[in-house]
């Protein structure tokens, strides 16, 4: 029998932007699923790459001096050196600038045409490049602006080839509705059916207004014409197995799994399948979308310019915690806001308490209860119960995993460990050896070795090289045998005798990055200073409000200090000392507004009670006070 099939793929990443977390989110999961089908047996072929062109492309390298091929080869170079670094077990990483996606492309669009699903027409409407996507005037904000990214759009009147996307709309509704998890997560899958009931229209599919993409075929005789890059780019999950070109690795295809962003589900779960119906080839198994990592609850983007480096961060925090980090902490399909804070917190409890801890106490115990020899032979008389209900959690975490909820996976992982842990403080393996009880001692710390091999087997996708070093410790090789072995038939360790080793997870004591931020990084990927600035929460933590003087006296015996009355709009006017008498005589300022510092503790100046400060700009030719452009209420904010 031939081993099972597995295809994984992620989206092909735009050159006009470095990595970021969020990439680098997609691409760890996607790695994942492929060495979690590789551990399982499956003959696994794991697609990513970089989708390099269309008119943001064309247009970044113009604003930067360079062809956009030169350019292309610049960031895709990044991307392939990043995931080099992180280990990523990818097969093939396909740029849509190779020579063979572009025949496939081409040959794609040739069956299309012949098969009635492609004509020529003319497109009107608008069109936003950051998303390379056409909008009708009902979908856009405000008349112009587009409705997914917010930026201005461009009319666009041309000539272009269309495909029939209006005759998919039954079949893609029969789709979603026979295969019940060909859309992931659920609620997502329930936007994409909603948005396809509303009607779909025809798609242009070409351009002619630009050049950089790919020709239509030679036989089209039609040279004005580049694809659109949406068709060019989807069409790599299949050009990448060789169609039209060399198809022997066609055997992988439909995909089993296709991991996007959310911004780009509809192109996955809509335009995709569609293609692939005309195209007469079978449709993936699931398309599956998470959702964004946000800084500051703002979507992470080159164009916002809040992007983190995800090198920055595995060097500091380790690559192996990091990924842990990113599939543990947001339910999938979910947003998630970055913080060192959550990263440290997830290191130290779940990685050093919880699972490095049970490493230690497995070693403590052998050690002093039976010269470091663990054997697996009592631990069915003793711990029937607790193996059972441990093997049951892992069932529920591989299922969890087969629907990309990552972190259900892992909260089931660690279940399993829970009970190992609270097993060692329910039995006490101590008193057991004093009551002369030395079976059933070494028989708990048996049954707790053989849960975290267990656990390291299934969490072994997500953290290769700290598992292996677990498995070696406990005496075993993590591997499709070992996956059988231990996993599908629940056999029990061989006797060993376990290694010392050191702590897996050290404790960390404070952020490791040395910036408050891990760096910012400017259009032009410059890291921008961000050492001597601070965030706009830490500027609205001052608060600034304008406010009337009602009334202002000199303070006796002082040469600069006036005692000033503010309203604020509080129920009591506040007394301000400020050192401004120089500058303005008390009469003048009365009914004047001025800007206030309002929650400043209050200070005793000269004897009286200051309660804010008012702000005033000072250089060689005398003070000015900072007022609103015009009177304001009382008590409105400043920022
Ligand atoms: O859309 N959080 O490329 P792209 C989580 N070329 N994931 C994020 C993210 C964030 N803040 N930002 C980006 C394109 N991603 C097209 C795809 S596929 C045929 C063509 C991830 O460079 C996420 O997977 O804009 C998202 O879908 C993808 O990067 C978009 O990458
Ligand atoms: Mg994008």
């Amino acid at each position: 029998m031939s081993p099972k099939k597995a295809f994984v793929t992620t989206p092909i990443y735009y050159v006009n932007d470095i990595p970021h977390i969020g990439h680098a989110y997609t691409t760890i999961i996607a790695d994942t699923m492929a060495r979690y089908y590789r551990l399982k047996g499956y003959d696994t072929f794991f697609l990513t790459g970089t989708d390099e062109h269309g008119q943001k492309i064309e247009e970044a390298a113009k604003s930067r001096n360079r062809t956009p091929s030169e350019y292309a080869d610049e960031i895709s170079g990044k991307f392939k050196s990043l995931w080099d670094e992180f280990d990523i077990s990818y097969d093939k990483f396909i740029r849509t600038t190779d020579a063979e996606h572009k025949l496939g492309v081409q040959k794609a669009f040739e069956v299309m045409f012949d098969n009635g699903d492609i004509y020529k027409g003319s497109y009107e409407g608008h069109y936003c490049v950051s998303c390379e996507t056409f909008f009708t005037d009902i979908q856009l904000i405000d008349e112009n602006l587009c409705p997914d990214c917010g930026k201005e759009t461009r009319v666009v009147k041309e000539e272009s080839y269309f495909f029939r996307l209006s005759n998919y709309q039954e079949k893609l509704l029969n789709w979603y509705n026979d295969d019940e998890k060909c859309v992931l997560p659920k609620g997502k899958k329930n936007e994409v059916i909603s948005f396809v009931k509303q009607g779909l229209r025809d798609l242009s599919i070409t351009r002619t207004s630009f050049d950089w993409g790919i020709k239509l075929p030679p036989k089209m005789n039609d040279n004005k014409h580049v694809m659109y890059v949406w068709l060019d780019a989807l069409l790599n999950y299949i050009t990448a197995l060789g169609y039209g070109t060399d198809e022997k690795n066609m055997k992988y295809w439909p995909a089993t799994v296709q991991l996007v962003g959310k911004d780009i589900l509809r192109f996955h779960a809509i335009y995709w399948p569609a293609f692939l119906m005309s195209l007469g080839l079978p449709l993936p198994k699931h398309v599956a979308a998470h959702g964004w990592w946000t800084r500051n609850g703002e979507k992470m983007s080159k164009s916002k310019g809040n992007v983190v480096d995800p090198k920055e961060v595995a060097d500091a925090y380790g690559l192996e915690n990091f990924r842990y980090f990113l599939l543990r902490e947001v339910p999938f399909g979910q947003d998630g806001d970055f913080s060192q804070k959550a990263l440290i917190d997830r290191i130290n409890s779940d990685l050093s308490n919880e699972l490095g801890n049970l490493l230690n106490r497995i070693i403590g115990m052998s050690s002093k209860y039976s010269n470091f020899s663990i054997s697996s032979k009592d631990v069915l008389s003793y711990h029937k119960k607790e193996l059972l209900t441990a093997i049951e959690h892992l069932k529920m975490a591989e299922t969890n995993l087969n629907e990309l909820q990552t972190n259900r996976f892992l909260e089931e992982l660690w279940k399993a460990l829970t009970i190992a842990n609270q097993s060692i403080t329910i039995y006490e393996p101590w008193v057991k050896i004093k009551n002369n009880e030395k079976d059933f001692a070494l028989a708990t710390v048996a049954m707790v070795a053989n849960i975290l091999a267990k656990v390291s087997i299934l969490l072994h996708p997500i953290m290769p090289k700290t598992t292996s070093k677990i498995a070696e410790t406990l005496n075993f090789d993590i591997s499709n045998n070992s996956y059988i072995r231990f996993i599908e038939d629940n056999d029990l360790l061989d006797d060993f005798i376990i290694q010392k080793v050191p702590p897996l997870f050290p404790k960390i004591e404070a952020e490791l990055l040395v910036t408050p931020e891990p760096s910012i990084k400017n259009e032009k990927n410059e890291k921008v200073e961000v050492d001597s600035l601070i965030t706009i929460d830490q500027f609205f933590q001052t608060k600034l409000r304008i406010g009337t003087i009602i009334e202002a006296e000199e303070v006796p015996k002082s040469k600069k200090l006036l005692r000033l009355q503010v309203d604020l709009g509080d129920e009591k006017p506040r007394q301000i000392v400020a050192g401004i008498k120089e500058y303005y005589n008390p009469e003048s300022l009365v009914n004047t507004q001025i800007c206030v510092v309002a929650n400043l503790k209050p200070a005793k100046i000269m004897g009286l009670v200051s309660e804010g400060m008012l702000l005033a700009a000072k250089d060689e030719n005398g003070l000015s006070l900072v007022r609103p452009e015009k009177n304001r209420q009382n008590g409105s904010s400043v920022g």
